[in-house]
């Protein structure tokens, strides 16, 4: 993989902005607050892509929350393409027994992670568990999914920045945008 010295310039279009992502961060903040009033929520982030969108969204909800992340690697797949295959490589520091989950994703594709972990965490008795995902591939899915807060629908194409990676680089993108063919080209 070529990775220039300025990331940005592998990027041949944005796709969402900061400001745009920020807009929507509030707007589901603001949603999740008003939905779930008078109760407290546990947020279980799904490391590593989620990690900007949950600290940006757990400071735009307004009532109790506690958090928790788990970190999943699908393996048996390639560089840009989930097999399904999920590895649990962090579990849960606390229990959820009773409680109301909000499992925060980056981004759901095929949607074989997300079943994998809702089957899962549902087999750890929460009283109810939904998911708030930043953004969604609709054409890939491959399994039938109730996704309850999503950011941005996309487009079929891989996407990098604000958590994304290829190849575990571009993560730190302040937006999330379109890499170029070159970049691909180890
Ligand atoms: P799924 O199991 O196919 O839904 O894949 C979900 C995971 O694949 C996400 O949490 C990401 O880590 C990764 N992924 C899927 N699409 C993209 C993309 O366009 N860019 C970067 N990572 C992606």
């Amino acid at each position: 993989m070529n990775v220039s010295a300025d990331l940005v310039s592998d990027v041949a279009e944005v796709l969402l902005s900061e400001e745009q992502i920020a807009a929507k961060v509030a707007e589901l903040g603001a949603r999740i607050s008003k939905e779930y009033e008078g109760r407290e929520l546990t947020l279980v982030s799904v490391l590593k892509g989620s990690l900007p969108f949950m600290a940006d969204l757990m400071r735009r909800i307004t009532i109790p929350v506690r958090i928790d992340l788990m970190e999943v690697s699908s393996y048996g797949g390639t560089a840009t393409e989930s097999s399904g295959l999920v590895r649990i490589l962090k579990d849960l520091s606390a229990p959820i027994e009773g409680r109301d989950v909000l499992i925060v994703e980056d981004i759901i594709d095929t949607g074989l992670t997300l079943n994998y972990l809702m089957r899962y965490l549902r087999g750890k008795n929460p009283r109810s568990i939904r998911v708030c995902a930043l953004l969604d591939k609709p054409a890939r899915r491959l399994v039938e999914l109730d996704i309850d807060y999503i950011g941005f629908e996309i487009p079929d194409e891989f996407v990098v920045g604000y958590g994304l990676d290829f190849g575990e680089i571009y993560r730190n993108l302040r937006f999330v945008g379109v890499l170029r063919p070159e970049a691909y080209e180890s």
